[in-house]
């Protein structure tokens, strides 16, 4: 099934980077020489998604700034500025608020949404390996993760897997260890069918008082199903300073000029680490 639209939610305070993120929208904090939202976007085009609805808010202008210098010059990329749209989140409600949001945008169509702080290296665009899998049912990409770290995520409970394909008979929002089906973590990238914004809007706050995605996929299962996949590749948490430190030295020990530079620190700094 063809899929359109992708929706990214950069309407997030980014409490977890503030001081910085007072005045610079967590999206583009830097891996190297991009922003963290050009590798989201580049991911989404290498899916052959074409139109593209940005969910933000006050203080995030540099993102569209960033955006109109990208599509004015063709060697980055090269779309119609047409296809481009933005539209506001006034309260900062949770991921689930950000995607009924953009409702009005995508009419009946199944489409994507991307979390940019989840950054995924991998031959193969992550959201593109989804929808050559997609057949109807939404869609997460999943990962495992260690058991202590489930409260961080969306867990699923797991029906059975088939290859890549992991479906779920539940899912639950950051559960505690105790509590977690299994180790089976969602990651920000998702397929969903537009029946889920009728869920959305009657959807009460869930964990932490937020509309959560999550809930709308629960509710989704009997009528629409969910399917985990097991994507290819490495992913960084960069919504941590952790996970981004993490994605800054991948990525600059696999780009040429750059790699000799974490050589020396780590000859350097052998006694110190
Ligand atoms: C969101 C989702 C969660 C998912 C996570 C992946 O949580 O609610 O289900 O596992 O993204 O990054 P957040 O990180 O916004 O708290």
């Amino acid at each position: 099934m063809r899929i359109r639209k992708v929706v990214f939610p950069v309407g997030g305070l980014g409490t977890r980077f503030f001081p910085i993120t007072r005045a610079i929208p967590k999206e583009m904090l830097g891996i190297i020489d991009k922003p963290l939202i050009h590798y989201a976007f580049e991911e989404a085009i290498n899916a052959g998604i074409e139109q593209f609805i940005f969910v933000t808010r006050h203080g995030k202008d540099s993102i569209e700034d960033y955006f109109d210098y990208m599509f004015s010059h063709p060697d980055y990329f090269d779309i119609n500025m047409g296809s481009v749209c933005y539209i506001r989140q006034n309260e900062p409600k949770g991921l689930g608020h950000a995607v009924l949001c953009a409702k009005n945008l995508i009419n009946n169509e199944p489409f994507a949404v991307m979390s940019a702080d989840d950054f995924i290296l991998s031959p193969k665009s992550c959201i593109g390996e989804m929808i050559k899998n997609y057949n109807g049912a939404n869609m997460v990409a999943t990962m495992p993760v260690d058991r202590k770290h489930v409260s961080r995520y969306g867990i699923l409970d797991v029906e059975r897997q088939e290859g890549r394909l992991i479906y779920a008979k539940s899912v639950d929002e950051k559960p505690s260890p105790e509590k977690a089906k299994s180790n089976i973590a969602i990651v920000g990238r998702y397929l969903l069918s537009a029946d889920i914004f009728k869920v959305l809007e009657r959807l009460g706050p869930g964990v932490n008082g937020e509309i959560q995605l999550t809930d709308a996929l629960l509710e989704m299962i009997p009528s629409c199903g969910l399917v985990g996949f097991n994507f290819e590749g490495q992913r960084f948490d960069c919504g941590s300073k952790g996970g981004l430190l993490a994605a800054i030295l991948r990525v600059a020990s696999n780009t040429e000029k750059l790699k000799h530079v974490i050589d020396e620190f780590i000859r350097e700094n052998k006694e110190k680490l």
